[in-house]
């Protein structure tokens, strides 16, 4: 397993690329699962969690081929062979489970392992399930796979969700596109995910309207046929990296940053100080000089503030001037970052779903630990800031997410450094 070493203390200066959102790739992907003809994805992210989508629809007799590489990639569903997605696949990440939707729509059956993915919460699948047997699928639990089956096909109808969830919107959404008749969600989650998903969609043959409210109106059609589609830009990567100036000082534009995309995230970075500027690139993010102040932060579904960077701006926060409190309440148990942040000498008290942070000057290098994706680089960002040569171990849960992250903070002045299989 790599780890990475960083050198905390220097201010940081210049450009970072934004890459395709991996949220987005991870729907638009499965997506082709809908038509026999062929689907191309362009501004695609270098990721293992999109290695792990390539082989999950490989293993269903799917065609992924990286183009470009890796930033394009041509996906074929022509010659499908096979409706069940194993344990072996879908553990190493729950966005597998988007595959339920799109085989059932096309094939009229699907066995998908429950899934595994990041520690943080218990993650069930009761709105996926509630969603597609509204739209008259039979789904049965046997031996951790659900069996999904619609021999007759699926018919539309109005599936109020009980939670905006994310992937059960993706999933009845794509299922939909193939049902008989109209399905309305409601309560439908917003993120610009959905939004990219139902265009992707729609460049395939699909009758969607709503996407990006909590109302989404979808006509069922026949077939759908192929498209050429471009990833939106990671709005997670984008908040991660314009924290990275605030933290550890200086001034980084990040090239391909839309505000629309980080909106509440970045009305809470001004209210801590800091300057954030819409240039025609993408977003300019400066400190100079003073700490940030303490913000308190509650996170929510899109557009409130993201659960995915929750972590990050804890680890922003150990440094700012003052007490801030955030609230997790999109899953329990995601505060797994702050022991170790504690390790590096931030004050956190964590009580449930809260989070106190007593903003100290400095922190201090230590050994770490990466305990998820988003807690991983959250230790990365707050290295920057402290005293010392910080050890971050276990990074493989980095590279789900963040590809190149050494390379893109160390263009911009990081001292930071890979040292493979440690
Ligand atoms: C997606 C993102 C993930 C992000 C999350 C919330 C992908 C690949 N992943 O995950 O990075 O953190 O949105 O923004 O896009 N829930 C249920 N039952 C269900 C489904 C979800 O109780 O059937 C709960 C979950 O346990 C969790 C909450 O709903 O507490 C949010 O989950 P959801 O919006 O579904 O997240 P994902 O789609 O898994």
């Amino acid at each position: 397993m790599d780890s990475i070493y960083v050198t905390g203390g220097r201010p940081l200066k210049g450009q970072i690329h934004i890459a395709g959102a991996k949220n987005a790739a991870l729907t638009l992907m499965p997506a082709t699962l809908l038509s026999d003809e062929p689907l191309t994805l362009t501004n695609a992210p270098r990721l293992s969690d999109i290695r792990t989508m390539s082989v999950l629809l490989q293993s269903l007799g799917a065609e992924v081929q990286p183009l470009q590489g890796g930033q394009v990639l041509a996906l074929s569903s022509h010659g499908l062979n096979s409706t069940r997605a194993d344990y072996e696949i879908v553990r190493k990440m729950r966005a597998s489970n988007l595959v339920l939707g799109p085989l059932l729509a096309r094939e009229g059956h699907a066995v998908v392992s429950l899934p595994g993915g990041c520690a943080i919460g218990a993650r069930p699948m009761d709105i996926h399930i509630t969603a597609l047997e509204a739209l008259g699928a039979k789904i049965e639990l046997k031996d951790g796979y659900l069996h999904a089956d619609a021999p007759k096909g699926l018919k539309g109808a109005v599936v109020p969700l009980r939670f905006a969830s994310v992937g059960a919107t993706e999933n009845l959404l794509m299922a939909a596109t193939l049902a008989k008749g109209t399905t309305v969600i409601e309560n439908a989650a917003r993120e610009p995910e959905i939004v990219d998903l139902a265009a992707c969609l729609v460049a395939m043959g699909a009758q969607i309207s709503g996407a990006g409210t909590s109302r989404i109106e979808v006509q069922g059609v026949d077939r759908l046929h192929g498209a050429t589609h471009r990833v939106v830009t990671d709005r997670i990567e984008l908040g991660t990296y314009m924290l990275a100036p605030v933290i550890a000082g200086g001034e980084v534009e990040c090239l391909g940053g839309r505000r629309d995309l980080v909106a509440s995230f970045a009305d809470k970075l001004e209210e801590a100080g800091v300057d954030i500027v819409q240039t025609a690139a993408g977003l300019l993010v400066r400190r100079n000089g003073e700490r940030p102040r303490a913000v308190d932060v509650v996170t929510e579904p899109y557009p409130g503030f993201p659960t995915d960077l929750q972590a990050q701006m804890m680890a922003m926060l150990c440094t700012a001037e003052g007490t801030s409190v955030l609230e997790e309440r999109i899953f329990e148990n995601r505060f797994m970052h702050a022991p170790e942040l504690i390790r590096m000498g931030a004050q956190i008290e964590v009580h449930g779903g809260h989070a106190t942070v007593h903003g100290v000057k400095r922190l201090r290098a230590a050994p770490v630990m990466a305990t998820d994706l988003r807690a991983s680089v959250s230790l990365i960002l707050a290295a920057l800031a402290a005293e010392g040569e910080t050890h971050v171990s276990r990074v493989y849960h980095l590279d789900r997410g963040y590809e190149h992250v050494e390379d893109k903070l160390g263009a911009v002045g990081a001292a930071i450094e890979r040292v493979k299989g440690e």
